[in-house]
């Protein structure tokens, strides 16, 4: 059989499971061609290559195998291969840490906050690293940058560590473990920029999440009640840790309203990314210094 027929099938098989997407990829037909490539150990960014290949016995097995742990166990397909993609740029990836898709990504690679920075920034902070990947893709940016990745999760940097060493920045960044800004040793600042994709999810929004989700460390998703715990003291003490012109950009996800009931007075600058222009904002030390504490 033909391996996009196949990635047809696949597709239909995965919708008829119901799935959740969300993971690197947003619809059926694009999560089967991902499966089916990289069970046939193909490039995943050249499906019309691989289009007419015809599958071997073996090749049938393996794809047949990853699709039933993909329907049956619902973890992220991620999880399942080790490797998730993010800007074009491969990362480890397991159980340990959530599935790099933040938005902020798609801000790195528009040049969205240049401007903001008028000039390449020196140092560099991703607050909540998780798997490293925005800490990667913005030393990668700035090649003459430094950078710091904290996180509270040992786990998490843990894979973090790994993705450093993949994309051969381990010796720009500095890893750093402990809660939020508190992690963070007096040398270490001020950045001109610190990127930051919290855990934001409300409580009402974490208890609907679908398997795929869940099956992800509920601590980097889970930001309280109103999705806020973490962003209220960030807010409070960022400006503290930020050069005269750095800045924060921060993503919130589906959480504006939230947003703008907590810091009603703050006056942020709204990024467009793919789902929108409401997901993701850019706040000036000044604009930070102006937050009611
Ligand atoms: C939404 S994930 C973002 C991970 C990564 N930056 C990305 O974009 O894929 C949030 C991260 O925040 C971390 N985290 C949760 N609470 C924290 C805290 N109080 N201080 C520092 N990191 C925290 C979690 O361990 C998780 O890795």
């Amino acid at each position: 059989m033909r391996l996009i027929e196949v990635v047809e099938r696949c597709a239909a098989r995965l919708d008829a499971a119901g799935v959740a997407f969300g993971h690197g990829t947003q619809n059926a037909f694009d999560e089967a061609a991902w499966l089916v490539l990289w069970a046939c150990g193909r490039p995943l960014d050249a499906l019309d290559d691989s289009a007419e290949h015809t599958l071997s016995a073996g090749e049938c097995t393996a794809i047949e195998s990853l699709l039933e742990r993909r329907i049956h166990e619902r973890q992220p397909l991620a999880y399942l291969t080790g490797e998730a993609w993010l800007q074009g740029l491969p990362f480890h990836i397991d159980r340990r840490a959530i599935v790099p898709r933040s938005l902020v990504a798609e801000t790195l690679a528009e040049g969205l906050i240049d401007a903001w920075l008028g000039r390449e920034p020196a140092r560099v902070l991703d607050l909540c690293t998780g798997n490293g990947s925005l800490a990667v893709l913005a030393a990668l940016a700035w090649r003459e940058s430094r950078g710091v990745a904290s996180d509270l999760s040992t786990d998490a940097l843990a894979v973090a560590t790994q993705n450093l060493a993949r994309h051969g920045v381990a010796d720009r960044v500095v890893l750093r473990q402990g809660d939020g800004l508190a992690a963070l040793q007096p040398g270490d600042g001020p950045f001109d920029l610190i990127l930051c994709n919290p855990p934001y999810v409300n409580t009402a929004s974490m208890q609907a999440l679908p398997a795929e989700f869940r099956a992800e460390p509920a601590l980097a998703l889970a930001g309280g009640t109103d999705g806020m715990d973490f962003i209220r003291p960030l807010m409070a003490n960022a400006a503290l840790w930020l050069t005269e012109t750095g800045v924060l950009v921060l993503e919130i996800g589906h959480e504006r309203a939230h947003f703008d009931a907590a810091f009603p007075t703050l006056d942020a600058v709204w990024l467009p990314t793919s789902p929108g222009d409401d997901q993701v904002l850019l706040l000036s030390r000044e604009a930070l210094m102006e937050t009611p504490r």
